[in-house]
């Protein structure tokens, strides 16, 4: 502060404008982060809510019927949230657009969560079926309002639950994943 000593008024006030002004930009550049990574979900087109669903007692395999059978897991058509919704809260705003959607038979552009790299092979059904819950991957789903990653699904993590298994030399196998 004592080299301030030496300059007239005007430049200091100039001084303080360029530091408040830094301290706005400062402030924007962080407000901008903090609202980047918080919600996922703003972006999505429905505001759509696991746990409202997990309440009322519907299995994920219900709405994500991949996973009994196939590598992907899926997501429901707009025509099976009309199976409930063409009747069930239909003065709620949410299923007003998804009404909207269903009435233009348009899909809806669900932002994805979860994605592997091309070069990776996954299977949900494999996992299913050897009794791996989905919990293991994904988190406690049910009580989300906003399907969002808990986990980093890195290769770390993929092996480490291989390690674990009975026959882990055969999964530990680079081309298991890697085909
Ligand atoms: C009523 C249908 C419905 C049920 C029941 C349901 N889901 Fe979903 N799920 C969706 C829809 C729609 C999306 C896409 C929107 C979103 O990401 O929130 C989704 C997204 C997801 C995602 C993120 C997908 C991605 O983009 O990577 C995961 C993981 C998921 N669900 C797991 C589960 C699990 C686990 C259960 C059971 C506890 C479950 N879901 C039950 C409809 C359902
Ligand atoms: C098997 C029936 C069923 C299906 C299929 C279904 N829902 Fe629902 N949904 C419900 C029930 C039950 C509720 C809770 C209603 C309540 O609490 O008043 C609900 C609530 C909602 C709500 C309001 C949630 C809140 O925050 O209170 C939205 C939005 C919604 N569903 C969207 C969807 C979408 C989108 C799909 C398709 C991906 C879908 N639902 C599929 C039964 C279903
Ligand atoms: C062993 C880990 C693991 C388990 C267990 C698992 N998932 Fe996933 N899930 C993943 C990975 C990895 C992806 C991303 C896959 C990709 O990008 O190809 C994913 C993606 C998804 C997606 C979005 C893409 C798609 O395949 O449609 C949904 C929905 C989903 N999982 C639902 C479920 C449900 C429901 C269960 C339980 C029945 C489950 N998952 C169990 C690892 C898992
Ligand atoms: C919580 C434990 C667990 C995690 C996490 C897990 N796996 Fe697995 N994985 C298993 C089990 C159990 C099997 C089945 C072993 C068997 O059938 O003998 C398996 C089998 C496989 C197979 C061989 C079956 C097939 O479909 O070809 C592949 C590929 C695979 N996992 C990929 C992955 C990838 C990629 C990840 C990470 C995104 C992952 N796994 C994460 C437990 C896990
Ligand atoms: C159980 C599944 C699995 C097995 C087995 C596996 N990988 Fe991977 N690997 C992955 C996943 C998942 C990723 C993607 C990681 C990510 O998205 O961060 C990956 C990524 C990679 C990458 C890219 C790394 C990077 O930082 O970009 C290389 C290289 C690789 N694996 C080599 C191997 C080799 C070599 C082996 C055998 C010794 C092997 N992997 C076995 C699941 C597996």
């Amino acid at each position: 502060m004592r080299r301030l000593a030496g300059l007239s008024l005007r430049q200091r006030l100039m001084l303080g404008g360029a530091a408040a002004g830094f301290g706005i930009v400062l402030v924007a550049i962080l407000l901008l982060v903090l609202t980047s990574t918080t919600d996922a979900a703003d972006e999505q087109p429905i505001k759509f809510s696991h746990q409202a669903h997990a309440k009322n007692d519907i299995s994920c395999q219900f709405c994500h019927v991949g996973v009994t059978h196939g590598p992907v897991a899926g997501i429901p058509s707009v025509e099976k949230c009309m199976g409930c919704h063409s009747h069930i809260a239909t003065a709620n705003e949410e299923i007003e657009k998804l009404t909207q959607y269903w009435e233009k038979q348009e899909p809806i552009p669900w932002v994805r969560v979860n994605r592997q790299p091309s070069y990776v092979y996954f299977n949900h059904y494999s996992h299913v079926a050897a009794g791996v819950g989905c919990g293991s991957c994904h988190g406690d789903v049910k009580t989300m309002t906003i399907a969002e990653p808990v986990v980093e699904m890195n290769m770390g993590f993929c092996l480490d639950c291989h390690a674990e298994q009975e026959n882990k030399d055969a999964l530990y196998d680079c081309a298991v994943c890697h085909r």
